[in-house]
Order: C-alpha cells, then structure tokens, then sequence
C-alpha cells in the first residue's frame, strides 16, 4: 500500500487528483498540505472537511484524508529576497537567476520535512492566480506583471521547489507535478519562466 502527499488539493485540479488518489485501492491514504484551517482530532471532522474542501461526498473515501495546516511561516521564504519585483528593471534577469541560485542550495524547510515523514510519492498542484487575492492585491500595488510575478516566484516556483527538496530530503519514491504546456525558463519575466524554473528543478 502507497501513502501520497497532494499539495495544491483544493484546487481545480487537485480535487481531481485526490479523487483519483482515494478510490485507487493501492492508496491507504492521502496527506493533504493546505494553508486551510484543517479539522480538530476525530473522523466525523475530518470526513467533513474534505466534503467541504475537496469536494470528496464519498464518506469512506474521505476517511483515507489526512488534512495538515501548513502556515506562511513553515516555507521558511526569505521575505527580503521575497518582496515585490520589478520586472521591467534592467538587471531583473541576473537578479533573478541569483535568487533562484539561492534558493536551490537552501536546505528543505524542517516541516515541511516532518510531514513528508512516511509519504511515498508527492503530487503538487499548487499554484498561484490571477484570480487569487493576494494576486489581485500585489497587482494594485504595483502593476499587472509585478504583482503576477510576485506571487508565481513565490508560489509557483519557491514553494514547489522546497516541496521538492522536502521530497527529496525525506527519501519519497517520486514527485509529480502539474505544469503548464507553455513554461519556459529562458522567457524572462513572463509567468512561464517561473513554470520553467521549477521545472529544471524537478526534472
Ligand atoms: N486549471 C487548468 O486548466 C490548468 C491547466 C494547466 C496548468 N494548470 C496549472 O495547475 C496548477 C493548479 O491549477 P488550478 O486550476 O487547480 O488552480 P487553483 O484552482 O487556483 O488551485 C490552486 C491551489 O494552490 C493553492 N495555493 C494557491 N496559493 C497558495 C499559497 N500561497 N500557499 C499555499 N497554497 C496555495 C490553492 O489553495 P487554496 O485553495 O487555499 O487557495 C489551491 O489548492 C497551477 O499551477 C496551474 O498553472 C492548470
């Protein structure tokens, strides 16, 4: 029997996948990461929260369930290297890839470790929006590209690539995750980059 981690499971997609997950009989459970406030001890909770959060109807398959809360904090981001960018600057592809440089030497975050403690394999569809609000925040702060780039660089790209050391930190067998047809790491300042960096990485 396998236990999987699915991290983006309140999403379009990873709905999908944790119902693909649950009903697959090799599957004895499925961890679910989310920033979610996840349910007090006890099963009748737990079966409703991913009613609620993951669409999941089925009682008994959502017993399989194990919601974990994982806080802004618990991604160990740096926040000075974090704040908003400026993608028109001259320098932002050097910067960028220094960044990027950064963050692939840093050490998985602990936490995010300790969950992957026992997980067999790791899917991830987490990511950003232009539809999310703080998206739509950082936009209004600073201008449509910015505040899109903000949050792909922070979601998209960092966050995955942590969820990838932690994978790999922890010894799981395999991580997938769900891109985009267009990512490109070369198309600087363009969503796809952020896509396309994470994509060097997990492959
Ligand atoms: N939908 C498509 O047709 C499609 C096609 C191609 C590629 N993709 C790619 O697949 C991925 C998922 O797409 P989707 O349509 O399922 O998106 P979605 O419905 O917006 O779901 C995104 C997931 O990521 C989580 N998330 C967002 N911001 C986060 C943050 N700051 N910290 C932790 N978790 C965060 C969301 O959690 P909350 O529920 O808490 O917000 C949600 O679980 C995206 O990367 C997208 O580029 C999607």
């Amino acid at each position: 029997m396998v236990t999987c981690l699915v991290a983006g499971a309140t999403g379009a997609v990873g709905q999908q996948i944790v119902r693909l997950l649950v009903t697959n009989m090799a599957v004895s459970s499925v961890v679910v990461l989310t920033r979610r406030a996840v349910p007090a001890a006890g099963e009748a909770a737990a079966v409703a929260w991913a009613r609620e959060h993951l669409g999941l109807t089925d009682n008994e398959l959502a017993k399989k369930i194990i919601a974990v809360h994982v806080s802004e904090a618990d991604w160990e981001h740096d926040d000075a290297s974090m704040s908003a960018l400026d993608v028109m600057a001259r320098d932002f592809a050097v910067r960028e890839q220094a960044w990027l440089q950064t963050l692939l030497q840093t050490p998985a975050p602990a936490a995010l470790v300790q969950v992957m403690n026992g997980v067999d394999v790791v899917f991830t569809a987490m990511g950003s929006s232009r539809a999310n609000s703080e998206t739509q925040a950082a936009q209004a702060a600073t201008s449509y590209h910015e505040g899109f780039a903000t949050w792909l660089r922070r979601v998209d790209c960092s966050q995955n690539i942590k969820l990838a050391q932690a994978a790999r930190a922890a010894n799981a067998k395999g991580l997938v995750r769900v891109s985009a047809m267009s990512s490109n790491a070369k198309q600087f300042g363009t969503p796809e980059q952020y896509w396309g960096w994470c994509e060097s990485f997990h492959t």
